[in-house]
């Protein structure tokens, strides 16, 4: 039985998110993570096999605090099932700890492929639960939008424990994604926003309603298709989000590469420090960008469209 999830990419309100302001993500449907479940003989228990990261096998006996084993443990306990002997191999395209969600992605094929060898239904809101405990573990105090928008897989308005609402896009739009090829750790920027809070609260606070009204904003700027103030938007955030500290210099030469060959705006995404960076690109200039990317130093440039589902 196989089954995959998504990577994502925040498009606006990362950290101000954590704080209980909203933030707005959407899924690349074409970089996906993928589970397959096979048969094993009988009294082997169940074996995960991570294909892409050095063929690390995690035995649910033997490694029973492995992430992906607590996952599967949550997922067997949910449907009252016991260990099952089978192999689960996880592949995946999404780069790791570069702020596309692989891990979210990862954990939901997982979960998924279990449930349907199990012939176990298992609704989306379900699911969502169980994959943000586990994010938990990666990420101490995750806001929840990674695994909503991986596991939801559509465009998203997201509001801590509160809101999710899909968004309509009025018009396509074409992002490019640029890797930094710098793995950073989401954990560590977080916590280090946090003590910035907590330092200079005031000043820290009026940036993270900043971002928030810029979230409102860009939400009715994405419904009617206003893709040049959604640019100066993205600018605008980016800004914010260097004054909180995440950005860093690879991430700023992509952002201001993408804007110099074209782009109608550009931010980083995710976590920051490291990772990726997205532009929003007319289709005439995708091309120029890209290159622009490349030679600003990205390891990778991926493209997706944001649209309605
Ligand atoms: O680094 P990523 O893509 O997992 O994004 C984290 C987004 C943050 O807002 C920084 C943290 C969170 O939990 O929402």
């Amino acid at each position: 039985m196989d089954a995959s999830a998504p990577a994502k990419t925040i498009l606006f309100g990362e950290h101000a998110v954590v704080y209980g302001y909203p933030g707005i993500a959407t899924p690349i449907s074409s970089l996906r993570a993928r589970a397959a479940t096979r048969p094993e003989t009988m009294g082997s228990g169940l074996r995960i096999v991570l294909q892409d990261m050095q063929e690390q096998s995690i035995r649910l006996r033997e490694n029973p605090e492995h992430p992906l084993a607590i996952a599967a443990q949550l997922l067997l306990d949910s449907v009252s099932a016991p260990e099952p002997d089978w192999t689960i191999t996880v592949t995946s395209d999404i780069p790791i700890a570069s702020g596309l969600g692989s891990g979210a992605a990862v954990t939901t094929a997982l979960m998924r492929a279990l449930a349907s060898a199990l012939g176990a239904s298992l609704a989306n809101e379900h699911l969502n639960e169980m994959v943000y405990a586990v994010e938990k573990i990666h990420h101490g105090t995750p806001s929840g939008i990674d695994n909503t928008v991986i596991v939801f897989e559509k465009p998203l308005y997201f509001r801590r424990g509160t809101v999710m609402e899909s968004i309509q896009v009025g018009k396509p739009i074409t992002l490019l994604i640029g890797d930094t090829g710098v793995s950073a750790s989401t954990r560590v920027a977080v916590s280090d926003v946090r003590q910035l809070f907590n330092s200079q609260v005031s000043a820290t606070t009026q940036r993270l309603e900043e971002i928030g009204s810029l979230v409102e904003r860009s939400r009715q700027l994405l419904q009617v298709g206003a893709v040049i103030k959604l640019g100066q938007c993205m600018i605008q955030n980016h800004q914010l989000l260097q004054w909180l500290t995440v950005s860093s210099p690879e991430l700023d030469r992509l952002v201001d590469a993408a804007v110099t060959a074209g782009a109608l705006g550009a931010k980083l995404s995710g976590g920051g420090r490291g990772g990726n960076m997205i532009a929003l690109v007319q289709p005439d200039s995708v091309q120029s960008v890209r290159e622009a990317l490349l030679s600003a130093g990205a390891v990778h440039v991926f493209q997706t469209k944001v649209e309605t589902c």
